[in-house]
């Protein structure tokens, strides 16, 4: 069955290791007939939640139009959702975990989605997926399917590359 992909890459270095690995993601659930669909946050100038909590009405909705509207709205949609990130300091990205904040609006209604998981990291990815399961775990009956964790450089190592392009396949 056809399914609904949104993979949240959040580098800023579009083309870098998560974000190739995304691309690989894409690429095999794209091959296997489902509809994905990749955001790189760096390309969304986006503000960070201003916690006034006027999105907490029915229409779920943040006050600021800078672009993420768009895709909170597709991972309402989605069947399968994948954060992808840039490991620093043994953590998140600034950038995953700001987007992670507007996510204020719909972390709650998220429901019923696959999750994957991708990491880059130069060598130690620490604690790094603590923070990610902790929001994906605040949504409704979330199924993690995969962690794929790169280390150094991910377009050298073609069975990474696979791992991420197989995940996607058989999302
Ligand atoms: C601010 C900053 C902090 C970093 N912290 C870590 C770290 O804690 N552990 C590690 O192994 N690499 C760390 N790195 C290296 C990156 O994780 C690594 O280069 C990674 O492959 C970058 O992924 P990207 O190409 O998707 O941006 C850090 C890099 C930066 C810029």
């Amino acid at each position: 069955m056809s399914k609904k992909v949104v993979v949240i890459s959040s580098s800023p270095r579009i083309g870098g290791n998560s974000d190739t690995l995304c691309d690989e993601f894409v690429k095999g659930a794209l091959d296997a007939d489902n509809a994905a669909v990749k955001y790189n946050l760096e390309e969304i100038r986006f503000h960070a939640c201003k916690a006034c909590y006027r999105c907490k009405t029915p229409e779920m909705k943040c006050f600021q139009e800078d672009g993420l509207a768009e895709v909170l709205d597709k991972m309402m949609e989605a069947d399968v959702i994948v954060y992808a990130t840039p490991v620093y300091y043994y953590s998140m990205c600034g950038t995953l975990k700001r987007f992670f904040d507007r996510c204020y609006p719909i972390f709650r209604h998220l429901e019923n989605k696959d999750y994957y998981i991708i990491t880059a990291a130069g060598s130690k990815n620490g604690d790094v997926l603590t923070g990610i399961r902790d929001f994906i775990g605040f949504s409704k009956n979330p199924t993690e399917k995969a962690v794929i964790s790169g280390f150094g450089d991910v377009k050298s190592q073609p069975e990474l590359l696979k791992e991420a392009y197989d995940a996607g396949f058989h999302c």
